[in-house]
């Protein structure tokens, strides 16, 4: 066995294999014949932060990741200085954040949190996060472009 980096001329197996990997999904792109192209890989991050009387009191950190012909959001870090907390300033960044992130065509948004954090699931599911998948301490939501909540 040995293991190596994908070369260009690997693509037509590796999208053999990528399409046996996801069937369901990948069905469109298969039968159009398109081979995954696995040179295009990239992070775009978003980084935002708030002001208060010109002061930085708060900030989100996103990122738009793609690779193949799937394109996904993350929020990463979101905090806002407690003194500013409950005035509406993390609703309104994380708003922004989702449109900077919506514009660049995600499949989907992701966001991880501790499940203990009340406040900030609560939050996420407010501007339209949908809860998902509950590990041992994290809880995972997401939200998807294609149902967009009321504002
Ligand atoms: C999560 C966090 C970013 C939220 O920031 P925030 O600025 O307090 O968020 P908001 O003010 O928009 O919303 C918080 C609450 O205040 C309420 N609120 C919104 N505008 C308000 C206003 N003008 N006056 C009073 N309350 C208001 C909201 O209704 C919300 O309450 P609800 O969730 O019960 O509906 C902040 O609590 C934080 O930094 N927490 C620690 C870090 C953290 O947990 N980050 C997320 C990890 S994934």
């Amino acid at each position: 066995m040995k293991i190596r980096n994908a070369k260009k001329r690997d693509k037509k197996i590796i999208s053999n294999l990528y399409y046996q990997l996801h069937p369901v999904e990948e069905k469109e792109n298969r039968e159009k014949g398109l081979l995954i192209p696995i040179e295009k890989s990239k992070i775009k991050p978003i980084f935002l932060v708030v002001e208060e009387n010109k002061r930085v009191v708060g900030f989100v950190w996103a990122h738009l990741i793609q690779y193949g012909f799937f394109k996904y959001g993350t929020i990463d870090e979101f905090f806002i200085k407690k003194e500013f907390r409950g005035k509406g300033a993390g609703s309104n960044l994380l708003k922004k954040a989702i449109e900077k992130l919506e514009k660049l065509n995600p499949k989907i948004i992701l966001v991880c949190t501790q499940k203990e954090n009340k406040e900030a699931i609560k939050l996420y599911q407010r501007v339209g996060f949908e809860l998902g998948k509950l590990g041992k301490r994290n809880l995972w939501l997401y939200w998807n472009p294609k149902k967009k909540p009321s504002k």
